[in-house]
């Protein structure tokens, strides 16, 4: 999953404390790091448009990271996982997930970008990457020069696996590498290793993939000044043509929710914060990279398209366990435990069943929601389409939802949410 919610490092400033009360030094070295933050993406583009973008989450992954709150689902540390059934059965599911997803409108064009985000897509055997890629293909249609990205963690392929996805259509990668300490992988309770990392960069630059992104996270438990420099100098060293930089989210509910208080050792202060994020900014800008959004650089030429539809806030699908899909306006997050997702898809495809729409006037629209989401709908002003991932709700156009009676269920009963643009 791309990290739109993770907070630049100025945003971690408390509320209360304004950038302009901040101590001279730091105010004004933020803000003018802030300044170096490429403008480009402000544009007006209207969220209502027909979605052409895609989120896949692939949520397996060897082991939880300390700092991971993603909904994913640890698989173990065996190699193989070929003929996992746990993702044999998974895949299944979205695909059944995406076939009965209504295309927004009949007038929808194909999709441009599509993104496997995780978890840890790269341990999902390509053959059934590839299957998703057709089905999405069959009921959206997929351009022919259409970004698609995929999130790989080092130790979880070789070059067979890389030439493999290659072939199937991806071309771009997403590498997460985190740190280059041996040290902090292994705090952070990586799967894997320094070696690892360094393999993993090797097989991703031999393939000959130029479109190619790697993921650091700074501020992390213990992880000192230098030991940030040299992560951001090695980055350059690897010449990927996009780097994400991630300021460490403190989630609750993980291990390191559980064991340190952001702010306080051995996390590191605010201002030290800041002062990562500024090292950042400098040491990527002067390697070349622009800096387009908060925790986004690349190469001129190399921005994430799927991320810009993301930051330009366009409409786009999600698909797969705890996604969220933006359409109509609207955002609505799928169950992130995997039962409930199940049985989400499973009313998803129930809800053909159901009549729909059910009032088309002016320019508004009308779309069914089952009662168990109702609840998930409210709590974020949300809702969802049974009949597909239609989405209606947010507070700032007026909706109102009434409660109906499906005609062909009488105990499942529907909610109908009208929206008046
Ligand atoms: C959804 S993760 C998946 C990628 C891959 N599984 C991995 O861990 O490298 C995408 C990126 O989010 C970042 N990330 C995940 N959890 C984070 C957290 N709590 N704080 C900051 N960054 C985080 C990491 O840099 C990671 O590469
Ligand atoms: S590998 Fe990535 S998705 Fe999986 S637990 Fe670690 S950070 Fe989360």
């Amino acid at each position: 999953m791309l990290k739109l919610n993770f907070k630049p490092i100025f945003a971690t400033i408390p509320k209360k404390l304004k950038i302009s009360t901040l101590p001279l030094s730091v105010s004004s070295s933020l803000q003018s790091v802030r300044e170096n933050v490429s403008n480009n993406l402000i544009t007006s583009i209207n969220p209502l448009s027909p979605p052409t973008s895609a989120y896949i989450h692939l949520p397996f992954c060897r082991k939880r990271c300390h700092y991971c709150d993603f909904p994913i689902v640890a698989l173990g540390s065996m190699n193989q996982f070929e003929d996992d059934p746990r993702i044999i059965n998974y895949v299944q599911l979205i695909c059944r997930e995406i076939k009965a997803t209504k295309p927004i409108s009949t007038t929808n064009p194909p999709l441009e970008t599509l993104f496997f985000g995780g978890g840890t897509p790269s341990l999902v055997p390509p053959k059934l990457v590839s299957s998703i890629i057709q089905v999405l293909k069959e009921n959206f249609g997929v351009c022919s020069n259409a970004e698609i990205s995929i999130e790989m963690d080092p130790g979880t392929f070789d070059e067979m696996k890389m030439r493999e996805l290659l072939e199937l259509g991806v071309n771009r990668v997403s590498l997460g590498v985190q740190a280059f300490q041996q040290e902090l992988l292994k705090k952070c309770g990586r799967a894997h290793g320094l070696e690892e990392v360094h393999d993993a960069i090797g097989i991703v630059k031999s393939s000959g993939l130029e479109n190619w992104s790697l993921d650091l996270i700074s501020s992390l438990p213990h992880q000192t000044l230098e030991m940030w420099e040299e992560s951001l100098e090695l980055a350059v060293k690897a010449s990927p043509t996009h780097v994400s930089v991630y300021d460490l989210q403190v989630e609750q509910g993980t291990k390191f929710g559980n064991l340190y208080t952001p702010g306080e050792f051995p996390l590191p202060s605010e201002t030290q914060s800041a002062e990562f994020y500024k090292m950042a900014s400098k040491t990527l800008s002067k390697a070349g990279y622009e800096h387009y959004e908060i925790s986004s650089y690349c190469k001129k030429g190399y921005t994430c398209k799927h991320n810009v539809t993301y930051w330009q806030n366009r409409a786009f699908y999600g698909f797969g366990l705890g996604s969220a899909s933006y359409l109509g306006g609207m955002r609505f997050s799928r169950p992130k435990k995997m039962k409930e997702y199940m049985g989400y898809v499973q009313d998803l495809e129930d809800g053909d069943k159901c009549p729909r729409p059910v009032k088309r006037r002016g320019s508004s629209f009308a779309v069914f929601i089952h009662e168990k989401y109702r609840r998930r709908c409210h709590n974020m002003n949300r809702a969802t389409s049974s009949s597909g991932s239609l989405l209606v709700g947010e507070n700032q156009i007026d909706t109102e939802v009434e409660e109906r009676q499906s005609k062909d269920s009488v105990d499942k009963r529907t909610y109908v949410a009208v929206q008046h643009f």
